[in-house]
């Protein structure tokens, strides 16, 4: 238990400039889920959050819509001029009058930052009972983040940007994290004393600082040992490089759960699936979203799992198969050149190479479910078109187009009748050249 109730900040006005993008910064994704989710959903695991302000500025409809579509006890925040990360933090200073907790603030981009952390975070500043608590780490090239500086006795008195550095300044290499625990009822005051004389003209959040040391208060920092939680994105180069640490950690723990994955270096699975111990995963298989995929099962290569599936044991899922918000049970084949969406399939059913289920109206807009009961089987190139539902054991002759429910031990075909014209060839050769030759 803590001592005091906390609130968040979570800084996401910037522009992302450097992402050279039509798109605001935060809603780029890794693994189809945007940085901004990525920190929301971590600050709320710590289960210390009650409520979080998100600050937003440019595009801030974009990232107001996507809050409220996605995220719940979030308040967005407009800011508008951007002035600096301290004039960010106090656009949510009305809405936190009178509180008397702790403010944990958080950079909307720096997507690999957990739940554990932040926890313990909060937990070493309510243990020491301070007033200001900056996370920092350690980096053997620290540039771009603001820098730890500390006096002869080692004590933490500011931080100072890069751009405001001097070279020996330059050179210290603890840095700025970007992530605070402030005790609002001390430190609240600072934001009304923040000045924009520095080197880029702004506000900055980090002067606040200085100005609790000046006031005698209790400032320290937390050092963070494992420095990639705090990777921030702002370019394109750097989100494919978050997407490989995350990724990384993802395939490394599923493999030391039981997990064979035979080339994780071009295998991707997002940290929310999943997977049963002994299940086989071959190279480029490509998985997002949230997935439960069971033991025993054979995955890939070049399958694409996009999210929500549901997959049991002892399933196979092959080359070229997308699945997506599925139900597949166990003992199912799905082989080959496939595609399963919005479907429930039973025990035991196979699925023939190309089939598809057509599960999305281009006019209406609407996607219906195809339901394949237990041992049915599709022959290769079906179409099964939704709504359908395929009873136990019926079959699906090869390249047919099914727009009804087919009964349980039907054999269901809307294939042509086969026709032969025998030397026909023959007959078109001689027309054309005159005979054979
Ligand atoms: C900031 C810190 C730096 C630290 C680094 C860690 C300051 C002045 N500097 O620098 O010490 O090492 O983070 O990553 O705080 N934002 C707003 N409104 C604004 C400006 C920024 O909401 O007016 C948001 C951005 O969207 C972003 C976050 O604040 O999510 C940080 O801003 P950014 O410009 O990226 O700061 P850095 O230069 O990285
Ligand atoms: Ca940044």
């Amino acid at each position: 238990m803590l001592n005091k109730k906390v609130k968040s900040i979570i800084l996401a006005a910037g522009k992302g400039t450097r992402m050279k993008s039509d798109m605001p910064k935060v809603l780029h994704t890794i693994f189809n889920k945007p940085l901004l989710k990525y920190v929301i959903d971590a600050v709320q695991a710590t289960d210390y959050i009650d409520e979080s302000y998100v600050i937003v500025g440019h595009e801030a409809e974009l990232v107001e819509k996507y809050a409220k579509d996605n995220c719940e006890n979030v308040k967005c925040i407009l800011q508008y001029p951007q002035l600096g990360t301290g004039d960010a933090v106090n656009k949510a200073a009305p809405y936190l009058k009178d509180f008397d907790g702790y403010v944990l603030v958080v950079c909307g981009d720096t997507p690999l930052i957990t739940a554990e952390t932040l926890k313990s975070f909060i937990n070493f500043h309510d243990i020491n009972d301070a007033d200001l608590t900056v996370m920092s780490a350690i980096f053997d090239n620290p540039r771009n983040y603001g820098r730890i500086i500390r006096d002869k006795s080692n004590k933490f008195t500011a931080i100072v940007e890069e751009k405001d550095a001097t070279a020996e300044q330059k050179a210290v290499k603890e840095i700025n994290a970007g992530i605070y625990c402030i005790n609002w009822k001390t430190v609240s005051e600072a934001f009304n004393n923040l000045q924009n004389n520095n080197a880029q003209g702004e506000y900055y959040l980090t002067d606040i600082v200085k100005w609790a040391v000046n006031n005698n208060l209790h400032v320290q920092s937390y050092i963070l040992e494992n420095n990639e939680e705090i990777f921030g994105i702002n370019s394109k180069v750097q989100l494919a490089q978050a997407t490989k640490i995350l990724n990384k950690k993802s395939v490394t723990k599923l493999m030391e759960d039981g997990v064979q994955i035979v080339d994780p270096d071009t295998t991707f699975i997002s940290p929310e699936t999943q997977i049963g111990a002994d299940t086989l995963i071959l190279p480029n298989v490509y998985i997002t979203g949230k997935n439960i995929i069971g033991s025993h099962c054979k995955i890939g290569p070049f399958s694409h799992i996009r999210d929500g599936a549901v997959i049991g044991n002892n399933v196979r899922i092959g080359n070229f198969v997308e699945v997506k918000k599925s139900v597949i049970k166990d003992n199912t084949n799905v082989s080959h050149l496939s595609y399963i969406g919005d479907a429930q399939l039973g025990n035991r059913v196979n699925i023939g190479a190309g089939t598809i289920t057509a599960n999305y109206n281009p006019i209406t807009k609407v996607k219906s479910k195809t339901i394949i009961k237990d041992g049915a089987n599709t022959g290769s190139n079906s179409v099964l078109v939704a709504p359908v539902t395929i009873e136990e054991m019926a079959s699906i002759g090869a390249g047919s187009v099914i727009t009804k429910d087919v009964e349980a031990y039907t054999l269901a075909l809307t294939r042509a009748p086969l026709r032969k014209f025998q030397n026909w060839v023959k007959l078109k050769i001689e027309q054309l050249t005159g005979g054979i030759k």
